[in-house]
């Protein structure tokens, strides 16, 4: 029986599997630059973010329909489940579906055909989370929550990715100020690969409640004693880390030393088709390469609904 834990940082567009991809491509007439699903993963071999989002935006070609959105985060809650996720909080990216003619409620309402029903269909509790583009203008990220509006009733939050250095957080401070007025709870992608200022920027300049990522606080002694001293939940993904060469191997991972320091820390996938796992991967890679202890294991379980956007009755009822 897995650990019951909380997913917090999962992009659905990266749950995209190899198989799901080409029936997807085969379904909407959609020819792929791939001769097999073998010769796709082959391609799964990155440098770093960007080489990764290169293809991670190429396959998104494939996701046309409400009901390919549907299928998709199907697909995604029936692996989670089974690997002990009981509530999810699911990013997606508007701005690289729109910009391919695939509109704002072709998504949000194709995800939901899932999510409507995944407590009753998967036992997993969802909450959906808009991101920006961060490499995409400020004005751009204005109407893209201006196109959501209608969605409100189905989205928790705003967040921030895609290629990070050189595209710091204050550029968005704006829209997280109309994100916040309109009651949405805020998340940053930060210090993933750009610099432990990002993280600081992340908080003061958007209000950030939780930091995506936020490795490199590792980098800045100071800023680990505000993220601990304000208690400020840090969603790792170790996996991802590795593939995307932020840290050499997976034993060179700093979460242990940054839970030595009394960090929040939470063990996600992030993009788990294309990084080698989901949560419960990631959970048994950093027991079995760090070590971590059982008890260890059970703290960032606990920390992972504790720094959800669950309620408190709700997070009561999913431990
Ligand atoms: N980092 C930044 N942006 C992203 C990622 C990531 O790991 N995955 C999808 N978009
Ligand atoms: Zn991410």
């Amino acid at each position: 029986m897995p650990l019951p834990k909380a997913e917090l940082h999962l992009h659905i567009e990266g749950t995209l599997e190899p198989e799901l991809a080409f029936e997807l491509a085969a379904r909407n007439g959609v020819t792929l630059p791939y001769a097999d699903t073998d010769e796709l993963r082959k391609a799964y071999d990155f440098e770093d973010l960007q080489s990764f989002l290169n293809l991670y935006y190429e396959l998104m070609a494939v996701l046309r329909t409400e009901q390919d959105f549907a299928d998709l985060a199907n697909a995604y809650l029936a692996r989670a489940a089974a690997q002990g996720v009981r509530h999810a909080e699911i990013f997606f990216d508007p701005q690289a579906h729109l910009a391919r003619g695939v509109s704002m409620g072709t998504v949000v309402e194709g995800l939901w055909r899932a999510l409507g029903s995944s407590e009753e269909n998967h036992g997993i509790s969802t909450r959906l989370i808009l991101c920006f583009l961060r490499d995409e203008s400020a004005e751009s990220a204005l109407r893209t929550l201006d196109a959501a509006r209608p969605y409100l009733d189905r989205i928790t939050g705003v967040g921030l990715d895609s290629a990070e250095v050189g595209h710091p957080p204050v550029k968005f401070r704006e829209v997280y100020e109309a994100a916040a007025a309109l009651g949405l709870r805020r998340v940053a992608h930060a210090g993933e690969e750009g610099p432990p200022a990002y993280i600081t920027e992340a908080l003061d300049a958007l209000g950030v409640e939780r930091v995506d990522h936020g490795l490199r606080c590792m980098e800045d002694p100071a800023l680990v004693e505000r993220l601990v001293r304000e208690r400020i939940p840090l969603t790792l993904c170790p996996l991802s880390n590795v593939r995307l060469r932020t840290v050499d191997t997976l034993a060179d991972h700093p979460l242990p030393a940054m839970l030595d320091a009394g960090l929040v820390c939470t063990v996600n996938s992030d993009d788990p088709a294309y990084f080698g796992g989901y949560a419960g991967d990631n959970f048994a890679a950093v027991h079995h390469t760090l070590g971590l202890t059982e008890d260890r294991l059970r703290e960032l379980a606990r920390n992972s609904f504790l720094a959800s956007f669950l309620e408190d009755d709700e997070e009561r009822r999913a431990r």
